[in-house]
């Protein structure tokens, strides 16, 4: 054993009897000093959230089930929280990091994340949640591997590579904020970045990665930026799809694919081409003026550069729409659980719920809002998971305000908490509506859902037959095009305060999510943690006497 495996073991140990909560898994540690900094993703110097010093931040690495620590220096001026996008915190939606389930982490303290990655594999990303954090960085990768004899249906890798893509704006996150509270909008962003930053092209630009001839690499692409769906592809190269946010899929080989904003793919790409340097591309779809970020892969030992003739984007929805349709579930690959992932059957179980939200957008008062089924969501002082688990819900929110079906007029919306009850373990189905003329995205914390359909039009009980019943890959984020809608179907059997939200920034911080309460019938420790010692508290419940804890 070496001293690293030694002192792994140690915290191990140490882990294990200090644990009663997260079991007796592995622990990784990260400590995080989260500042203003100043870098030029664009060639223009600005404002920018590092982490560590570092945009993007520094990756999360661990494997199926760790327990991950997470101590979060906040050096900002504001408020902030982070949420772990497709983690599904299993019981635990005390460290979701959204507005609704947490009280944020005061400038000048620290807080620390504890929860564990159970019983997945993949892809993710971290980003902020506050304000409009997110579109100034902040952000960075999570990748959780398989445990060690769980078999993965490819060969490993040479190496593996982050490729964290997004539009990007060249103003600060102040500014940003003051554009949407005055009732304006952010706008179209400056260009898009890969990494933090786009090549240049004139000759001087550094390699993001070096591959080796012949050999094969893993790439983790994520769309963490704040408005457009991207492009993403490779000069020259295939890519072979494995892993879609937490699913290993049919592995198809794409010349490209289309990432919208929250979306995650695990792509293989073997160096087999003429050794020289290539670009990554990604460039915005569905606007008017295209945007495009490029970086540089080399391979090593080559000569000349990449060529200034970058791959050409598809054109139109239906590309993208017959894309989605191809992506499918791998029902023989292992899952990060014990069972088969295809012995779910999901497309065999009852429908005991249809939610059809239509994502609108009007002025109120002259100002944008955006919402769901009419109402344009706004965080309170009180988390609605807090008021909720100290009997006070009914001081906070209401729950249901809006119905299982959109109201006729969607013009006029009214702004307040968007929170919905849905009992605990039933299998339901949600279809979002897109009435609008841009792209949407959404992902639902604390799940993966199939991802069963996205058609054009209106939806209707009948158009239950275009399902994928079978093999619809199972993921957290679905995008909704331009007057289309998706279904998605899950059971909710996962207790806590869930955030589903708009992926946009924009959307989203003007009103375009709600929170789903899944509540233990029985206040059951086997269904939900209790609230822990170090949670802060904030809101009307700051000095509370703690409620009675969940029975074992
Ligand atoms: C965070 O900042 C503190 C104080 O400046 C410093 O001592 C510590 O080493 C930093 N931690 C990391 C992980 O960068
Ligand atoms: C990342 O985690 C994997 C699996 O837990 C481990 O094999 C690998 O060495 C880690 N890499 C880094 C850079 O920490
Ligand atoms: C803040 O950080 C210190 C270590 O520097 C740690 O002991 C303490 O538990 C942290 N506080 C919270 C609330 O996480
Ligand atoms: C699915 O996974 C299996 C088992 O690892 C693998 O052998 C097979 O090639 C994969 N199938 C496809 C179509 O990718
Ligand atoms: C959902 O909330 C309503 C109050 O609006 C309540 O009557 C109902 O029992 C709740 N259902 C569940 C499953 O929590
Ligand atoms: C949490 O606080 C309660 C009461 O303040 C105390 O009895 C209990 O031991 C604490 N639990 C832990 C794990 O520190």
């Amino acid at each position: 054993m070496g001293h690293g495996k030694m002192f792994l073991f140690l915290i191990c140990l140490l882990a294990g009897t200090m644990s009663t909560v997260m079991g007796e898994d592995p622990y990784v540690f990260y400590t995080w000093n989260v500042t203003y900094g100043t870098l030029s993703p664009l060639g223009v110097p600005q404002q920018v959230i590092l982490i560590n010093g570092q945009f993007p931040g520094p990756q999360i690495n661990c494997s199926s089930n760790n327990n991950i620590v997470v101590n979060v220096f906040n050096k900002l001026d504001e408020p902030l929280l982070f949420t772990w996008s497709g983690v599904q915190h299993r019981k635990n939606s005390w460290m979701d990091g959204t507005l609704g389930s947490q009280c944020p982490i005061p400038p000048g303290t620290n807080f620390t994340y504890r929860f564990q990655i159970k019983d997945q594999i993949g892809t993710f990303f971290y980003y902020p949640t506050t304000s409009m954090h997110r579109a100034v960085g902040g952000y960075g990768i999570i990748r959780v591997f398989s445990r060690l004899l769980i078999p993965v249906p490819y060969p490993d890798p040479e190496d593996e590579f982050n490729v964290l893509i997004g539009d990007w704006y060249t103003k600060k996150h102040a500014t940003l904020l003051k554009l949407l509270d005055s009732g304006r909008s952010i706008g179209r962003p400056a260009g898009v970045i890969i990494n933090g930053k786009t090549a240049k092209g004139d000759g001087s630009d550094e390699p993001l990665f070096t591959m080796k001839p012949g050999k094969t690499y893993k790439y983790r692409i994520c769309n963490a930026g704040s408005k457009n769906s991207l492009n993403f592809r490779i000069q020259g190269h295939g890519m072979k799809l494995v892993e879609t946010e937490g699913s290993h899929v049919v592995q198809n080989i794409y010349n490209s694919l289309d990432v919208h904003v929250g979306q995650c793919f695990t792509v293989l790409v073997t160096a087999d081409q003429a050794p020289k340097d290539y670009y990554l591309v990604a460039s915005t779809r569905f606007t008017k003026t295209i945007l495009t970020g490029k970086g540089i892969v080399r391979y090593e030992n080559g000569k000349g550069s990449a060529s200034p003739e970058i791959p050409e984007a598809p054109v139109g929805i239906a590309w993208s729409i017959n894309q989605f349709r191809s992506f499918r579930w791998n029902l023989t690959a292992s899952a990060a659980r014990p069972n088969p992932q295809g012995s779910y059957k999901y497309g065999q179980i009852e429908i005991t719920r249809t939610i059809i939200l239509v994502g609108s957008s009007s002025k109120v008062q002259g100002k944008n809002r955006y919402a769901l089924n009419g109402v344009s969501h706004i965080d309170g002082d009180t988390p609605f998971k807090l008021a909720e688990y100290f009997g006070v819900a009914n001081k906070v929110f209401k729950y249901n305000i809006i119905s299982d079906e959109p109201p006729a007029n969607l013009d006029s919306l009214t702004i307040q908490p968007n929170v919905i009850n849905i009992t605990y373990r039933t299998f339901v189905e949600i279809i979002i509506e897109n009435h609008g003329k841009s792209m949407q995205s959404y992902n639902l914390d604390g799940y993966s859902f199939f991802a069963v359909a996205t058609e054009p039009g209106r939806w209707a009980p009948e158009k239950r037959k275009n399902y994928n019943l079978l093999d619809a890959v199972s993921r957290h984020t679905i995008q909704v095009f331009p007057n289309c809608w998706a279904a998605i179907m899950l059971t909710f059997d996962n207790c806590g305060m869930w955030n589903l939200r708009s992926e946009l920034a924009e959307n989203h911080y003007l009103g375009q999510q709600l929170y789903v309460s899944v509540l233990s019938p029985e206040r059951s420790l086997r269904d939900e943690y209790n609230l822990q010692n170090a949670t802060m508290l904030c809101g009307i419940v700051k000095d509370m006497p703690m409620p009675p804890p969940y029975n074992s």
